[in-house]
């Protein structure tokens, strides 16, 4: 295929937030929240604003690229709501870091990033960008409802990002969505406004999510969508290095070791100390597998998410 990853970075909130806080004022505790998740702690914006964490990261991510702002062709930023609905979070991130090149944004909710690393696959291909910064970014804290015990204890904030150029790195890549789910599986209402045409008052609030159905869903799609690239590459499971699994919950992550039958060790976990990052979850991986040495040149990388649509996206590297 047609890309490579050459540099990756963080932006994320000073402020870690473990369980026991949220237990002063949730009805829950600990105990249930590290059992049925896996998560003890989350990272959650106080006075950062998504731009901040996004600039950060791409930052960062630069300068492991040894580029400058200038260099860049395009900015993807992956997200379901910068800090404005326009201009576009990538256009934010442009302004603060100084460049000057074609931004805009992303949703495909948690699998975002492995759509942009599909839209920069393309424009590379194409001759249209040489340099391509993607930033993954989400302040899922002013997302959720801070009184649903059920869905605010999951998520946490960040940015990650990286930059892609031409290279042979990215071998398989695979996107979807079921067009037939029921939006009210997992959604955030986009309504609002004041239009004294409209007939009633338009939605707009928090976060609602039917876990068990969205649980169900991923567990069932990571095997499907790893068993069909093992079949497209006629690779076998042994021969992956790592598997980068969206972190939305630990058991799933569990499943999927029990399914695909590989040593736990090749799946990397950080949702013990991020919570739900929604699509920052697999580029932040990236970036702390590449600060500790963890991920080496020829590793074999496969990339899996699934997120509101429901959406399923997935990937493999073989990282140079
Ligand atoms: O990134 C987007 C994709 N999202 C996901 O992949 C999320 C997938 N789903 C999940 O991870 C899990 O379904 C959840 C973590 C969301 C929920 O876990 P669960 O094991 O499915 O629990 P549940 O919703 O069936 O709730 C079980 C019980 C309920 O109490 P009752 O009705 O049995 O009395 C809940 O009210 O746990 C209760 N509960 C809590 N208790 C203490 C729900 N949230 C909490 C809480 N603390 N925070």
């Amino acid at each position: 295929m047609s890309l490579k990853i050459t540099g990756a970075g963080k932006g994320i909130p000073a402020k870690r937030v473990f369980n026991d806080e949220l237990a002063g004022f949730l009805d829950t505790d600990d105990a249930w929240i590290s059992s049925r998740t896996g998560i003890k702690s989350r990272y959650l914006c106080v006075d950062e604003t998504l731009t901040d964490l996004s600039a950060a990261a791409a930052s960062q991510a630069l300068q492991n690229a040894g580029l400058s702002p200038g260099d860049i062709d395009l900015i993807l930023c992956s997200t379901v709501g910068g800090d404005y609905r326009t201009p576009s979070l990538a256009c934010c991130v442009a302004e603060r870091v100084g460049a000057r090149c074609p931004c805009f944004d992303v949703n495909a909710a948690c699998t975002g990033f492995v759509y942009a690393l599909e839209i920069a696959s393309l424009f590379l291909r194409g001759g249209r960008a040489g340099n391509i910064l993607i930033i993954a970014a989400e302040m899922m804290s002013a997302l959720t409802d801070w009184t649903d015990r059920n869905t605010c204890v999951l998520f946490g904030d960040g940015a990650a990002a990286c930059v892609v150029t031409a290279g042979n790195a990215l071998r398989y890549l695979h996107l979807s969505s079921d067009a037939g789910a029921d939006a009210a599986v997992l959604n955030i209402p986009g309504g609002g406004g004041n239009s004294p045409f409209a007939a009633g008052k338009r939605d707009s609030a928090f976060l609602r999510m039917q876990g068990q159905e969205v649980f169900k869903f991923a567990v069932g799609i990571v095997e499907t969508e790893m068993l069909r690239m093992l079949d497209a590459l006629k690779l076998s499971p042994e021969q992956i290095d790592w598997l980068l699994l969206h972190q939305a919950n630990k058991r799933i992550i569990d499943c999927a070791v029990a399914k695909l039958k590989q040593p736990k060790e090749k799946f990397p976990c950080n949702i013990d100390r991020y919570g739900n990052l929604s699509s920052v979850s697999i580029p932040l991986l990236l970036f702390e597998m590449l600060e500790d040495g963890r991920l080496k040149p020829g590793d074999t990388v496969f990339m899996s998410a699934f997120g509101a649509g429901l959406t399923a996206g997935s990937c493999l590297m073989v990282w140079e």
